[in-house]
């Protein structure tokens, strides 16, 4: 009905022509905001951890942005002991709550799967949706939870054949599989750094993968930033003193390793997929090294409890080995690492309503504590009769860990798979 008087009448199609260019312009400064496109730089100093300070170097800031690219891929990285769920599925809710919360500020064209390596596809795992054995082949589909086979190190029986067909995705290094039962039997942690070695071919395809625990958050500034030019971002711990500091450097030494002073590395890492893996793959060579050398039969049995904590403790095995790696790789093949510490690994008990935007941070992760949010008093009910709603315009970190939490709570599977699908329509 239009196009003949388009045809006749050239004011016309000027008319035409106007809201169209206007409308492209508007989508070029809405994707090109500064605040989209500007490297954002942060210092890696917090106050009140000390020990951080002879660490701090211009070389380790870290710097994100968000690239002007519609094609973007991401993968979180869990590990998840199927048998543990009782203590586990809660978490998981909530980070898968959080995943979903996380995109509603992320490019509508990228997107995030979260990637779940376990022993067996519960049923709980499958009412959630995921998908089971089945790697990303192409960019553009929806976001999805997937699940792949793992096996622990102190379930496997070294004499027996690894099912292939199971596995399709795993690289087994049977001398190192071997190494990894004989000599860390009881440690239960050192399958959340062997599914980054010995899983690759699951998430080579992301640009960027998150390697963390299942206790955390994402938060909606996740949705936007990414590292900048392959860095590998890590967070923040707090397992350093000046004893394991010097001990650490010590024993780098013994190992013919460098060590380039940098401390209290957290768990997360957010970064390529195969600097991730380099990092695994020396961590475990690190934890083999001190689980045998430095540590006696006792502590490995765990008959000290946390008498030894903060200086010496087997409990962060994992942490000692990848402060080890990560100094030895900084230095010996130079490695594009940022230290993190205010953007990941942060704190689920901080009120201040502008932080987490005034600081862009990216993750939390509850520690333990028993202030709000607490991960023990969720677990224990204490914040059953609080309502999610209450939360609803509270912008801290303690307000956005207890709605996520609270709410996957009472949206529980049906719910939470439901806002999935509905997440990039
Ligand atoms: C390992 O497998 C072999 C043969 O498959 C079996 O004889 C042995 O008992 C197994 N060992 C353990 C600890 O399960
Ligand atoms: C980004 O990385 C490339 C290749 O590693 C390097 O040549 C370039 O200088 C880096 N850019 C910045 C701004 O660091
Ligand atoms: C690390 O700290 C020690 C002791 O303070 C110092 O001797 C060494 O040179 C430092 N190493 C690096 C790579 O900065
Ligand atoms: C990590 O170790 C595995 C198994 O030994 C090896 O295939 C892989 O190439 C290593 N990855 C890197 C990045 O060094």
């Amino acid at each position: 009905m239009y196009l003949p008087i388009l045809r006749r009448y050239s004011k016309f199609r000027l008319l035409c022509v106007i809201p169209i260019l206007l409308l492209i312009l508007i989508t070029i400064t809405v994707f090109h905001r500064r605040a989209h496109t500007e490297i954002v730089r942060f210092s890696p100093l917090e106050e009140g951890i000390p020990e951080l300070i002879h660490t701090i170097n211009k070389e380790y800031v870290p710097l994100i942005h968000q690239p002007f690219t519609l094609s973007l891929i991401r993968g979180i990285i869990i590990f998840y002991p199927h048998d543990q769920e009782n203590s586990f599925l809660s978490e998981l809710f909530w980070l898968f709550r959080s995943w979903i919360e996380m995109m509603k500020d992320e490019p509508p064209s990228w997107r995030t799967d979260l990637v779940i390596y376990t022993g067996v596809f519960t049923s709980n795992l499958q009412q959630l949706g995921c998908i089971f054995n089945r790697i990303r082949i192409d960019r553009k589909e929806r976001p999805q939870c997937r699940v792949f086979p793992y096996k622990r190190v102190h379930l496997r029986n070294v004499s027996d054949k690894i099912d292939t067909d199971d596995h399709l995705f795993q690289q087994f290094d049977l001398e190192r599989s071997i190494l990894l039962k004989t000599y860390l039997q009881t440690y239960e942690y050192v399958d959340s750094i062997n599914i980054i070695a010995e899983c690759y071919i699951s998430f080579a395809m992301y640009d960027y993968i998150l390697r963390t625990d299942i206790d955390v958050f994402l938060t909606r500034y996740f949705g936007r930033f990414v590292p900048f030019n392959g860095t590998l971002l890590v967070g923040r711990g707090g397992y350093s003193t000046p004893f394991n500091t010097a001990r650490l450097r010590r024993i780098a030494a013994n190992m013919n390793w460098l060590y380039a002073n940098i401390t209290n590395i957290g768990s997360t890492w957010y970064g390529p997929p195969r600097l991730a893996q380099r990092i695994a793959n020396f961590s475990l060579k690190a934890m083999v090294h001190l689980s045998t050398n430095e540590f006696t039969e006792p502590e490995r049995q765990r008959k000290l409890g946390i008498l030894l904590w903060p200086d010496w403790y087997y409990g962060v095995l994992l942490l000692y080995s990848c402060e080890l790696a990560i100094n030895h790789l900084k230095l010996s093949e130079n490695i594009d690492l940022g230290l993190a510490y205010t953007l990941l690994d942060q704190s689920t008990t901080d009120r201040d309503q502008y932080d987490m935007e005034k600081n862009n941070r990216l993750h939390l992760h509850s520690w333990h504590t028993l202030e709000k949010f607490s991960k023990f008093e969720f677990k224990a009910g204490k914040y059953n009769r609080i309502h999610p709603r209450k939360f609803m315009k509270d912008t801290s970190a303690l307000g956005y860990a207890m709605r996520m939490a609270l709410e996957s709570r009472l949206m529980s599977h049906v719910g939470l798979k439901a806002e999935l699908m509905n997440a990039k329509k």
